[in-house]
């Protein structure tokens, strides 16, 4: 990993690897640059692959403020001035999607093309607007094991829970590494984010939109609401809120045709 300061409360840490034209990999919540171990050595050969801990999360910097998406969306725009990066096709995970949709409000120009990974252009409605202020709660309470181990089951299909034991204990690990106060000021974030499905929808740049069939954080209805004949959706069946650990092969192959029509 290597780090960079983006400014006098922030630094990231991030992985960096191969040439070409620029793939910047955004993980969800309670995640890290570790959720796309599987899917960035694919890429790593045509593109330059950059995979940020997103404040908050990994080993990057955890200030005490809320981590609004603009803030983070400001971060990874900081990042790829750092990294003499111009223009990049971002691929969001879930939150790392909210994120990017974010970006793309903001910094139209940097971008060649968004991916939203079992995301949503939509914001939280009232009733998830006060699931995150429990979370909050509950985090500062509690700390953050009991959460990340009610969070687990409805990150994976059944079918991963019961079948791919190695991948949800490393999904666990990752998320118990997460700083409390990363966690809840992120969780604060989500709750104040806007809906961005007209922003998707007149964006410049081709839009994927992947779901997940099984997927129960994300419905596919509510990850496939923008329209526009710059936007590819694609469903892989099998396949919960974590396709990119659970099926890999799955995602890999959607990602590269889409990324092929950015660059
Ligand atoms: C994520 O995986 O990033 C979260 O499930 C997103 C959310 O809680 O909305």
């Amino acid at each position: 990993m290597e780090n960079v300061q983006l400014s006098n409360q922030v630094n990231l840490s991030f992985e960096d690897r191969g040439s070409g034209p620029a793939v910047i990999l955004l993980h969800g919540f309670c995640g890290s640059s570790r959720y796309w171990q599987d899917i960035a050595p694919k890429l790593e050969t045509s593109y330059r692959v950059i995979a940020p801990d997103l404040r908050g999360h990994g080993g990057s910097s955890v200030p005490d403020e809320p981590y609004l998406m603009e803030t983070i969306a400001s971060d990874i725009s900081l990042l790829m001035d750092k990294l003499g990066v111009d223009k990049a096709v971002l691929c969001g995970h879930s939150m790392g999607g909210y994120v990017a949709s974010a970006f793309a409000g903001a910094y139209p120009d940097k971008l060649a093309g968004v991916a939203l990974i079992h995301s949503t252009s939509l914001p939280d409605d009232e009733a998830g607007k006060q699931k995150r202020t429990d979370t909050m709660e509950s985090i500062r309470k509690d700390g953050l094991e009991p959460f990340i181990e009610g969070l687990i089951p409805k990150l994976f299909a059944d079918h991963s829970l019961e079948h791919k034991p190695a991948i949800v204990q490393q999904t666990i690990d990752i998320g118990n590494h997460t700083p409390p106060l990363g966690a809840i000021r992120t969780a604060e974030g989500m709750r104040e984010r806007i809906d961005r499905t007209l922003v998707l929808e007149k964006l410049q740049v081709p839009v994927l939109l992947v779901a997940g069939s099984k997927d129960k954080i994300i419905s596919v209805d509510k990850t496939f609401t923008p329209e526009g004949s710059h936007i590819y959706k694609h469903e892989i069946n099998q396949a919960g809120h974590m396709s990119m650990m659970e099926y890999p092969d799955e995602l890999i192959e959607p990602l590269k045709n889409f990324l092929a029509r950015c660059y």
